[in-house]
């Protein structure tokens, strides 16, 4: 944990958050910019709940590991022999060493380069080289059961892998119920088993110079639609967009007017339960702390935003179609037309958010004000920062 230090944001500043909308400031500077609020933000606010920290289909066989550093943590995605998905602390029990440097299969045990301990797909000790002196590797006085690598609650959902650093937030089913009730009208209940990955395709990295928390305040708002999005504009507009807010832990906006396929002349495979009158509906939400989803009636997207320090992240976006006869070859200039158009969306995103970035060293600038309608979302998520913020700063 972080040690807190009162002073490393103005209190009531973030208090200022929580006004109603017309009077509200947004959270000032220093969360944007200060590496000791990054600190404090990964174990008292991102910590708390339930992040993403990468991706299922990534590990790409029974036996794949991949190591990840998830806002300087080192932690450690494994796929065991029977294909269960499960997340370790990327250290060694024995003095720390960090365990795996390189994603990869695992050919019997995974070994630590230090002293050569070896821990199989569960995470559990197997072997301890001259534990107990030259050539005796067991030892009476040391229990390897109780020296297993360290497991985090981790749950799939939607190809994504989650974490609760904390341990004790709300089980993640409860966390997601919310927005599965919502895409039920969508997707019915079984859309999620729908979705395919092309073969490891279909995927998208965008390294911003900015805080994490502009990409999803920019993905919660429609606002900028007419001036940095002309093309998306030009089928999906500003007017047909609608602010969505659930719970306490998602916000976004919807649209009744998506119709890439008209323009680009994709004409993908749909979900089967999509009703039939909204075809054109499409909704946007930024599942907090750092995920951003994305569903139309012939494809889904998710996005992880790694927050690789205070001023820079990481946009890792994965694409979904629906059913294996998406995956045809038939297809392949439709998904791949697809996926171009959110490359132009999410790169014409880059110059908004690292602008903001900058205005935060400004002292004239000191969390700026909101639409009383258009940045309802993007408020929403500032007051659920400034809650986990104020919390954590009066543990
Ligand atoms: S630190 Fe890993 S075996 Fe010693
Ligand atoms: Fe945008």
């Amino acid at each position: 944990m972080s040690n807190i230090n009162p002073h490393i944001i103005p209190i009531h500043q973030v208090k200022e958050v929580l006004n109603p909308i017309v009077e509200a400031s947004g959270i000032p500077n220093e969360s944007y910019t200060s590496q000791q609020y990054f600190a404090f933000e990964r174990d008292r606010v991102i910590g708390k709940t339930w992040a993403c920290i990468g991706f299922a289909s990534d590990l790409i066989k029974n036996g794949y590991v991949i190591p990840v550093s998830f806002m300087d943590l080192p932690l450690l995605m494994m796929r065991n022999k029977d294909g269960l998905v499960q997340v370790f602390h990327n250290v060694c029990s024995h003095r720390g060493m960090q365990l795996v440097h390189e994603a990869g299969e695992v050919q019997g045990l995974i070994r630590c380069p230090y002293h050569s301990w070896s821990y199989d797909l569960d995470g559990n000790l197997k072997s301890t080289p001259h534990l107990g002196g030259i050539g005796k590797h067991t030892d009476d006085r040391f229990q390897c059961e109780k020296h297993g690598l360290k497991a985090l609650r981790s749950h799939v959902w939607m190809d994504m892998v989650f974490v609760n650093l904390s341990g004790d937030a709300a089980p993640f089913a409860e966390h997601i119920a919310p927005l599965e009730r919502r895409w039920q009208e969508f997707w019915g209940t079984d859309g999620m088993d729908l979705l395919r990955r092309v073969n490891m395709g279909g995927q998208l990295e965008i390294e911003v110079q900015s805080n994490w928390k502009l990409t999803v305040e920019n993905y919660c708002e429609a606002y900028h639609l007419p001036w940095v999005h002309p093309s998306l504009n030009s089928y999906s507009k500003l007017e047909d967009h609608y602010n969505i807010m659930i719970e306490d832990r998602m916000a976004g906006q919807g649209s009744t007017a998506y119709n890439l396929s008209d323009t680009a002349g994709t004409h993908l495979p749909k979900f089967p339960s999509w009703p039939g009158d909204k075809l054109r509906h499409a909704e946007y939400v930024a599942l907090f702390p750092n995920v951003l989803l994305g569903i139309q009636a012939d494809h889904a997207f998710a996005m992880m935003i790694d927050p690789v320090h205070a001023e820079q992240t990481l946009e890792k976006l994965r694409l979904y179609y629906v059913g294996d006869e998406a995956l045809k070859d038939e297809y392949a200039a439709c998904r791949t037309a697809t996926l171009e158009s959110w490359r132009v969306v999410f790169t014409e995103d880059i110059g908004a958010v690292e602008g903001m970035q900058k205005g935060r060293h400004s002292p004239g600038f000191g969390g700026g004000v909101f639409s009383p309608e258009m940045d309802l979302p993007t408020h929403f998520f500032q007051k659920w920062l400034a809650t986990q913020t104020k919390a954590g700063l009066e543990v």
